[in-house]
Parts: structure tokens; sequence; C-alpha cells
């Protein structure tokens, strides 16, 4: 078992998040937060159905959980047009795009996520698609090919990725729009979840509410699976209404702290304390120390741990900050870091 995949905090997508679909916001005002993307892209929509022309090509990028799925949809809904979803790791040939490609139509949507796992081939195959609506097609082989131009309708592409630095720069450069999406603050995340206990019709009060969007690390996806696993908790245990201390109770109980770390953030930190003297150490060290994929240090844990101050990243490798040994209950040792004092 993927111990980390199956973590209560892991914002990546599981199965029993399917629920989820139906909290997903359907248009730009009923997305909480996010409130700068969320007016550019209201300019965006704007100026395209000004002109009458299919929207730009948007590329959004941040860790996973935040709201790049439901953003891409949200503008389907507000252009009304189809959207069509793919992922970079399901388009493996480049026959598969240009099957796609031409069975869109003029104004069609297509979502790609995980957009910087494409293939170079196929992203070649891309990159005229999306700049010229036009699709380059090799007719028999040996000295007799010949290479065909068959027009596209005008569509729009949206990518979505966890990694912006791994998308080559001729791709970034097709997008037109790029939004980088960040974790949520309290505020939002308060909405967010007194919004989804009230689709739910779970009862909670504004402790219960704030405690789940505390520990949420600022991002919705954990929010919803931390309110299912507390409500469970309230209505065996509470009658089924979610207060301050049934939400903390239920919480610690998953092995969710107040800041919204479990077991495998407070090992990483632990790792780098106790093993690696504090650090600098790498991340694939890390990860190997503590059985872990690199990826999911990379995407899942360490953007936050970084957020908290509780990492940071030196040339050398990562740190844990004063921070971190704090929320450990570790001793400090300044001397264990020369010249690394953290705020
Ligand atoms: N701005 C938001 N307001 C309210 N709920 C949101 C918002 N962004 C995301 N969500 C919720 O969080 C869940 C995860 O969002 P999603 O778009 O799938 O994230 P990503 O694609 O970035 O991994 C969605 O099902 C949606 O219900
Ligand atoms: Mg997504």
């Amino acid at each position: 078992m993927d111990d980390a995949h199956n973590r209560l905090i892991n914002p990546e997508p599981r199965a029993d998040d399917r629920l989820d679909q139906a909290l997903r916001p359907q248009n730009l005002s009923e997305l909480i937060g996010q409130n700068q993307v969320k007016e550019n892209l209201g300019i965006l929509i704007a100026a395209a159905r000004q002109r009458g022309e299919p929207l730009d090509h948007v590329l959004f990028y941040g860790p996973p959980g935040l709201g790049k799925t439901t953003l891409a949809h949200v503008l389907a809904n507000e252009m009304g047009v189809n959207i069509k979803i793919t992922a970079g790791p399901a388009i493996e040939r480049a026959g598969d795009l240009a099957a796609i490609l031409t069975n869109l139509r003029g104004g069609d949507i297509l979502f790609i996520d995980e957009i910087h796992r494409l293939g170079r081939v196929v992203e070649e195959v891309l990159y005229p698609a999306m700049e010229d609506f036009a699709l380059d097609i090799i007719i028999g082989k040996g000295p007799s090919a010949r290479s065909i131009r068959l027009k596209l309708p005008r569509f729009t592409v949206i990518g979505a990725t966890t990694r912006l630095a791994l998308i080559s720069a001729p791709l970034r450069a097709r997008f037109g729009a790029v939004y980088r999406l960040d974790y949520y603050d309290l505020p939002a995340m308060q909405t967010i979840v007194e919004r989804a206990a009230t689709l739910l019709n779970v009862q909670a009060n504004p402790e219960g509410v704030t405690e789940v969007a505390r520990r949420a690390r600022g991002t919705p996806r954990v929010a919803l699976r931390l309110l299912r696993r507390v409500r469970d908790y309230a209505q065996v245990r509470a009658e089924g209404a979610i207060t301050g201390a049934v939400a903390g109770e239920a919480l610690s109980l998953l092995s969710v702290d107040d800041l919204g770390l479990d077991d495998v953030d407070r090992l990483v930190l632990t790792t780098i304390i106790e093993k690696y003297n504090g650090g600098p150490v790498g991340l694939s060290t890390i990860a190997a120390s503590i059985s872990e994929e690199p990826d999911t240090i990379m995407d899942v844990v360490e953007p936050y741990l970084l957020q908290l101050g509780f990492l940071e990243r030196t040339p050398q490798g990562r740190v844990a900050t004063r921070r971190a040994y704090e929320h450990l209950g570790l001793p400090f040792a300044q001397t264990q870091q020369p010249g690394l004092f953290s705020p």
C-alpha cells in the first residue's frame, strides 16, 4: 500500500473525493478566494466575449487540490462551451493528440491536466495547433512522404501543472495567460468549509468550521476530506454537531495536528533534524531515508512546509528552521546551521 497516497491530507485526488464534484463551484461568482486570479479571469472572459472569440490559451499552476481543474470547468461554463478533458500521460502518441484535436469544435476547451508530462513528440504537434490552429500530418513513408496541413477550428487549451519548471519554454510561450494558484488564507478556507457543510447538510458551528479550516493546509480538497471525516466522528460520537472541540478531537485521532501536519510531514522534519542534524540535506536523500517517493515529497510535503516556514531551501539542500524544531518540541541548537538563522 502506498501510505503517502492514502494520507488524509494528501491533496492529490482520491476515489472517495467523488463527492467533491457536487461541491465544485460552477462559475466565477461561486469561487472562493484566489481573488487576483478571479479578477484576471473575469477580464479575460469579458474581453473574449466582446470580441466574439474563443479564450486565449490558459495555464494554471500550483500545488494539487487548489482548484486548477475547477477553474477549467468554470471557464467552460462562463464561456458556454464544451470542455474535453485529458491529461499529459494519457496522450501517448502524436496520433492520439491528432484524434483529439480533429474532434474539437470551434470555441471548445481542451483541458490538459499534468501537462508537464506530455511527451516531446506530442508537444511538437501541439505547438502549431495552439499557435496557428493547424495540424501537420505526414502522409506516406520514406522519400515519397509529404506533409499536409489540416486546418483546425479555433479552440482553447487550458493546461494545468504542479510543476511549472518542467514545462518547456516553447510550450509555456504558447499560453497567453499563466496563473499561479496559491494556498488559501484562513478566511477563504473558513468560507469553503462553511459552504461545504451547508451543501452536505452538516451542522457545524463557527468554531467547528474554523478548526477544520485551520488544519486543512490552505487546500480546498483537503478541507473537504477533513470535513467528511469530522462529520463521521460527530455523527458517531457527538450527535452530529461539529463544534471546535469535536473537530479537534476527530482530527487529532486522525493524527492531523493543529497546523494540518500529519505523520509523514512530521517524519520528514524529524528525519532532517535527527538524522541529518537539521540539514542541509538533499530531497532525494530524505525521500530514501523514509522510503517515500521524491515526487510526493516535492509536490505534497515540501510546498506546505516551506509555506509554514518550517523548511528552507538552500543550494546545499533542505534545512529545518527553528520554527520546525519548536513545533515538534525539539531543542534547537543554532550552531548546527552555521549562518542560517530562521525567523
Ligand atoms: N476556489 C474554490 N472555492 C471552493 N471550492 C473549491 C475552490 N477550489 C477548489 N475547490 C474544491 O476543491 C476540490 C479540488 O479542486 P481541484 O480543482 O480538483 O484541484 P486541482 O485540480 O488544483 O488539484 C474541488 O472538488 C472543489 O470542490
Ligand atoms: Mg486537478
